[in-house]
């Protein structure tokens, strides 16, 4: 039996449950007596509700109740929390809360019926007076408002970069823009959710990436306990983010369930999926400087990020551009601009997507005008140390991946500074970017329960949003304990589970992935415990650290084993179990923590119409030990293709005059799909890392997409010579 699972490609454990359906997803639970809401969505952005006219769809058979601000319960209305753990600065969106109008899209009623389709009719009959008021949603057209206040600080400016940008021998001075993108996972978001009279309790399943902050967000609300509020989620249909705070839809129904005394599911549709949370429209300048070799002498980024009129949401979107390359004069700042929209939330690779857009192009744009190769050029300015925090990296294999990137993609051997020609209608062009994200490490806590017929069970609340969270947290507790990984089963998506953080940040694998070992390890050490007073073997003076674990046996020292099972058997133990909490080691202080990539891209244009492909994208990354090579890969597939439609195709787009988005659907929010990727190729840098974490795993949820957009604009201009800074790149932009 071979139980050495780390770093080698596994299928998902939970593969054959989500193929046949047997996957239980939390809009597919039905509680006896399940009734329906369906949400009613302002169709203006800025006012206030005159009237709200339910009468009519009141009339309809089988509609329960229809709850607006007008009949909110009392007890939500004062004194109440609707903070999640993720609330930036200001006043979390209440829910049908008073008749003041935020946002176009704000949820403004809840009809409740016996099914979801009278819910959803009755839903249509409900007429709303309005008092318009005027709104604004460009951040273009408002820079004027861009504020500082609430802003978190950005990373220290340095040196003098307005002189020493003014004294540059090369310079560039840019500004690129970037357009509202939505989520969109393929499991809209849902609640259902039971209210125990008796016990004056909730529970509540919920499409999140994250249960223990759909708990706290209730708990607040509702004045309760934790131990009154179980959230389960045990499978997610995609998240990138757009689970990361609790949604209106949680809200919704359990108030109505608690209200009704019956449980009550609330799913979005897709249109209502545009009407909370995105990645924030951006603005950003940079300025540039280099000395005719290519020494980067001056760096200056500034970014105008989108808010909503009652948050102050905030990304690191300029502090990279301080990190990256060495450069003595730098100068970082960020400024909001208040609009009538929702919140924008964290969406994959949240401010680096879109700050390493506008770096690492202009970065190309530098290289160019210096006459340097975009590769070199980055190589002349390499950092060996974070240049905004002088700290060394725990590890960067940076270096690395440059040169496995260009090696693979044939880099070296392009053709250059010539406009090539595939054929008489497509230009060929070839682009190159550095992409970078954190690697974190939150604290998180798993319990382990090993029975005698050597079945590991682990669990922690933390959650698999698609990304790989059961299979490779078997493969931890499995090779960690030396059993079969048949034989472990690892269970998450519930409060009553010990606490882990919300699935993002890519901190999973490092996070829970190191509480799983840590709780592993604790089971092993009893199991030693244990042998020592029932094995015939003297282990007076064996320490636990001597004893490894494999093929379902402790290994001593001496090379003897002594099987699991029977160490329980003789100490006549059903089971064993261990819980642990993990936090970050002290010493990881001293270090900074990253993962990173090279991107590098070809693109096709046809010159008439002027219409672009990605033919090949080579990403290779140093991302730490890789624990299942398979699943890695196919994270990164995923944001590279998100990527491809960042940089050529997604495009919120908001009418200016009411705020309402145009495209609200899959089918004119533009997403890169299958027609959209040829060649992807994912290269995984080796990287050891001892302090990052107990793993050396960096995570690789979001470093994927970081760059991607940079290379292809990057490879646009090669093949056009037209620098489009403003993204999407459509075809209109280059003709
Ligand atoms: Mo990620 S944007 O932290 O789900």
């Amino acid at each position: 039996m071979d139980t050495a699972y780390i770093g080698k490609s596994r299928k998902r454990v939970d593969g054959v449950k989500k193929v046949t359906g047997t996957a239980t997803y939390v809009g597919e639970f039905k509680p006896n007596g399940l009734v329906h809401g369906y949400v009613v969505n302002s169709t203006i952005a800025n006012g206030k509700i005159v009237a709200i006219h339910t009468d009519k769809a009141k009339l309809i058979e089988g509609v329960l109740e229809i709850f607006t601000h007008e009949n909110l319960p009392e007890d939500l209305v004062h004194n109440v929390d609707y903070t999640d753990p993720l609330s930036p600065p200001g006043h979390p969106f209440r829910p049908l809360y008073n008749d003041n109008i935020l946002y176009n899209g704000q949820p403004i009623a809840l009809v409740v019926a016996e099914s979801f389709e009278l819910a959803r009719y009755a839903a249509g009959l409900v007429e709303v007076e309005y008092q318009v008021e005027e709104c604004s949603t460009d951040i273009m057209k408002n820079r004027d408002s861009a504020t500082s206040e609430g802003v978190e600080d950005t990373a220290p400016n340095r040196g003098n970069p307005e002189l020493a940008f003014t004294n540059a021998e090369v310079q560039i001075d840019v500004e690129y823009s970037q357009p509202r993108h939505y989520h969109n996972p393929m499991e809209p978001h849902v609640s259902i959710a039971e209210w125990d009279v008796d016990n004056k309790s909730f529970k509540i399943y919920d499409k999140v990436q994250g249960v223990n902050s759909s708990q706290k967000y209730i708990c607040g609300i509702f004045n309760l306990n934790s131990e009154k509020v179980q959230i389960l989620s045990p499978f997610v249909g995609g998240g990138f983010g757009s689970g990361l705070r609790p949604q209106y839809q949680l809200f919704l129904a359990a108030m109505a369930a608690r209200e009704l005394h019956r449980p009550v599911k609330v799913s979005l549709t897709r249109k209502q999926m545009f009407s909370f949370g995105h990645r924030p429209a951006c603005i950003q300048n940079t300025q540039l400087g280099a000395s005719k070799e290519g020494k980067l002498e001056s760096i200056i980024h500034k970014a105008y990020g989108e808010t909503s009129k009652f948050e102050k949401y905030n990304e690191t979107i300029v502090d990279w551009s301080g990190m990256m390359y060495c450069c003595d004069h730098v100068k970082l700042e960020y400024e909001l601009i208040p609009v009538n929209v929702y919140t924008p939330m964290d969406m994959r690779a949240p401010g680096g997507a879109t700050g390493m857009f506008a770096l690492e192009c202009a970065m190309d744009e530098l290289a160019v005008k210096a006459n340097i190769d975009p590769l070199e050029f980055r190589l002349i300015n390499y950092a060996n140390k974070d240049q905004n925090e002088d700290k060394p990296y725990s590890s960067k294999e940076l270096k690395e991946c440059y040169r496995q990137a260009a090696e693979h993609f044939g880099w070296h051997q392009r053709q250059t500074k010539t406009i090539e020609k595939k054929d008489d209608t497509v230009l060929v062009g070839y682009g190159m970017a550095t992409g970078c994200w954190e690697a974190m490490q939150q604290k998180s806590s798993a319990k382990a329960v090993l029975d005698s017929s050597g079945k590991l069970v682990v669990s922690s609340s933390t959650a698999d949003i698609g990304t790989g969270t059961y299979t490779v947290m078997s493969q931890i507790a499995a090779e960690t304990l030396g059993v079969s990984m048949m034989d472990v089963q690892f269970d998450l998506g519930d409060t009553s589970m010990p606490k882990a953080p919300i699935e993002g940040g890519s901190w999973t694998v490092s996070s829970v992935g190191s509480a799983v070992k840590a709780v592993c390890i604790k089971i092993k050490e009893q199991l030693v415990d244990l042998a020592k007073v029932s094995s015939n073997e003297n282990l007076d003076e064996v320490s636990y650290d001597e004893v490894s674990c494999a093929d379902g046996e402790l290994v001593l020292p001496n090379g003897k084993s002594i099987n699991i099972k029977k160490i329980l058997k003789k100490a006549a133990l059903d089971k064993i179990e261990a819980e642990n909490t993990l936090e970050p080691e002290e010493r990881q202080e001293q270090y900074s923590c990253y993962a990173h990539s090279c991107v590098m891209v070809e693109v096709n244009v046809d010159k008439d119409l002027g219409m672009i492909t990605v033919p090949r994208v080579t990403s290779a990354i140093a991302g730490g030990r890789i624990i299942n090579p398979k699943t890695a890969e196919s994270q990164i597939l995923g944001a590279i293709t998100w990527g491809i439609g960042m940089a050529l195709e997604e495009e919120g787009m908001i009418d200016d005059r009411n705020g309402r988005i145009m495209n609200a659907n899959l089918a004119e929010y533009h997403m890169a799909v299958h027609a959209d990727v040829q060649q992807l190729d994912v290269l995984f840098v080796e990287e050891h890392d001892d302090i990052v974490n107990p793993l050396g795993a960096k995570g690789l949820g979001e470093i994927g997409i970081v760059g991607v957009a940079s290379a292809i604009a990057n490879a646009v201009y090669d093949a056009t010579g037209k620098r489009v800074r403003n993204l999407p790149i459509t075809l209109d932009k280059i003709l």
